[in-house]
């Protein structure tokens, strides 16, 4: 499988995030303290995008109802036995780069 290209690092600042489609998948890309993450961008509860969520340390909360994961491993923290799907994610020359299933 291949890393994709997304943005350049410097474009998703500590604290940010950012959503990219790669072919048909909604990712959301995360910068916590330095450190990407890339999760599913549709919350689990009603679908809405937690790139529209505010972050805060490595918690993201859905801006439709609240629901909050952690996004460095995807889990919902009320039932962490649920959770996003993570991608793997890649840093090279600058750029952010991201791999997806088919
Ligand atoms: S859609 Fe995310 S908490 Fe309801």
């Amino acid at each position: 499988m291949k890393f994709v290209e997304t943005y350049s690092l410097h474009d998703i600042a500590p604290g940010k995030s950012r959503p990219v489609r790669i072919g048909t998948t909604d990712i959301v890309l995360f910068n916590v303290d330095g450190t990407i993450h890339a999760t599913e961008n549709s919350c689990l509860h009603g679908g809405a995008a937690l790139s529209g969520g505010r972050l805060c340390g490595k918690v993201v909360a859905c801006p439709a109802h609240g629901w909050r994961y952690d996004v460095t491993t995807g889990a919902l923290l009320v039932a962490p036995e649920k959770g996003l799907r993570t991608f793997p994610v890649r840093i090279d020359d600058g750029k952010v780069f991201v791999q997806v299933e088919a």
